[in-house]
């Protein structure tokens, strides 16, 4: 693959070369963000035609012609947020930026997934039994409450995102279910689905796969994060017979819908600005309530920010916007998502341990902690050390990181 991509590199210079091609600059997506649109939350079509044509003659008059502005938008934002993300030159980006009109004008960057946990601490029910005067019980199980989360995506047919036992769509919903080639379920609990990927295959380069059109989780973090959210019951949840019990989310009977914002990583970012903003104007069109978004990075002025300044439009339009804080320090107390109109989450411990016991031959037991399943009690086995325990064709790398085909 990367030399593949350097041959091509080759070629190109070797081309240019016998051109004698001038330098020509490097283009880079960027956002443009001008604030907030003239017509009220009621779109008509009327309005949204207007809007592109307004991003496209604004752009235009930069780039020399309306027909290249058009060619160099990825994204229009229409609804509540106003702006677009464009394939631009460094130069015509900082002339855009000194234009009254524009509130900023920043790189589509790339940020990254954080995980969030747990419920178990809130006594929201203890043992599996449900107080009577637990907040759930007061909050209906977050019934008709629309919780969307931007994220890797949904594995739709995850038990977790079952309807049983869930009435019909609230009629508010203005959402949809983006359909992929695997045939992409929703349902009356999951009843939304979209996904956005101008932003991060502007950063790629390269055109995308037509598995990347779906909103479909093929790495996981999505799935956790809305089903901690709102997941359905499920009974007898475990990893290999541990932990064994009923997996919910806060919000059980909360409707959910998923809007996959984060692709395999590029030089470690996997979530791109432009398409977090295309995301959070589609959310708040659609109508959801609470938006959970588990990702962020380095924090950077408000108004270079594709999540705070999504956020922003979202809780003005009444939505509560809840992001995690982040799991990479560098320091114990760091975290990020700091704009004020957001609810930050930060998770602290565990209120478990998954406890394993390794008997050494001369009698002594040590204590440790383990998600793998335990090995037949009939014999002693050789010590060996992390990097070892691993199959045969997996690297002592994967088996220190606890990557498939190690032990941990
Ligand atoms: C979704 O796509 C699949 C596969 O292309 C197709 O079989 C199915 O009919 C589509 N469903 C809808 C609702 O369009
Ligand atoms: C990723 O990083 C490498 C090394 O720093 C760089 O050469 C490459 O251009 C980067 N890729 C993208 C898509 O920016
Ligand atoms: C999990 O608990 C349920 C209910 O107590 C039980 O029926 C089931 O067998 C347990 N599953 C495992 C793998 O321990
Ligand atoms: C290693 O082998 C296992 C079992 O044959 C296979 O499932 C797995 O994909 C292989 N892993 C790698 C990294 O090749």
């Amino acid at each position: 693959m990367w030399i593949g991509k350097l041959s091509c590199f080759v070629q190109l210079i070797f081309i240019l070369s016998l051109f004698q091609v001038p330098a020509f600059a490097i283009k880079k997506s960027y956002i443009v963000y001008l604030g907030s649109h003239a017509h009220g939350p009621e779109v008509s079509e009327a309005d949204l035609h207007r809007v592109t044509d307004s991003h496209s003659e604004f752009l235009g008059s930069f780039l020399g012609s309306t027909q290249k502005a058009k060619e160099a938008i990825i994204y229009s934002y229409k609804r509540h947020i106003n702006g677009f993300a464009a394939i631009l030159e460094d130069e015509e980006a900082a002339e855009i930026a000194k234009h009254p009109k524009v509130v900023s004008v920043f790189l589509n960057q790339g940020r990254q997934l954080h995980t969030t946990h747990s419920w178990d601490f809130m006594l929201l029910e203890k043992d599996g039994v449900i107080h009577p005067t637990s907040l759930w019980k007061r909050a209906r199980f977050g019934e008709d409450t629309i919780i969307g989360n931007l994220d890797t995506g949904v594995w739709a047919e995850s038990e977790s995102f079952s309807d049983e036992g869930i009435g019909p769509i609230p009629a508010k919903w203005k959402g949809i279910c983006q359909n992929d080639t695997t045939g992409f379920p929703c349902n009356r609990k999951l009843i939304g689905a979209r996904y956005f990927n101008k932003g991060y295959a502007s950063y790629a380069g390269a055109p995308l796969r037509s598995s990347f059109n779906s909103a479909r989780d093929h790495e996981g973090h999505g799935s956790h994060t809305l089903s901690t959210a709102a997941g359905n019951f499920v009974a007898g949840a475990n990893v290999f017979g541990l932990g064994n019990g009923t997996a919910k989310g806060g919000s059980p009977k909360a409707r959910v819908a998923a809007y996959k914002v984060c692709w395999p990583p590029i030089n470690g970012s996997e979530c791109f600005d432009a398409d977090i903003m295309a995301a959070f104007d589609a959310a708040i069109h659609d109508g959801v309530d609470v938006l959970s978004v588990s990702l962020g990075g380095d924090p950077s002025n408000y108004l270079d920010d594709g999540l705070s300044i999504g956020a922003f439009h979202a809780v003005k339009n009444g939505i509560v916007v809840v992001c995690s804080a982040g799991n990479s320090g560098p320091a114990a107390g760091t975290v990020s998502n700091v704009a004020p109109w957001m609810i930050t989450v930060g998770a602290s411990t565990l209120d478990r341990e998954f406890q394993a016991i390794v008997q050494l031959q001369n009698g002594l037991r040590l204590k440790g902690t383990s998600l793998s399943k335990p090995l037949p009690e009939d014999r002693f086995y050789p010590l060996i050390t992390g990097a070892q325990a691993k199959a045969a064709n997996a690297s002592a790398h994967d088996a220190m990181l606890c990557i498939g085909g190690t032990l941990c």
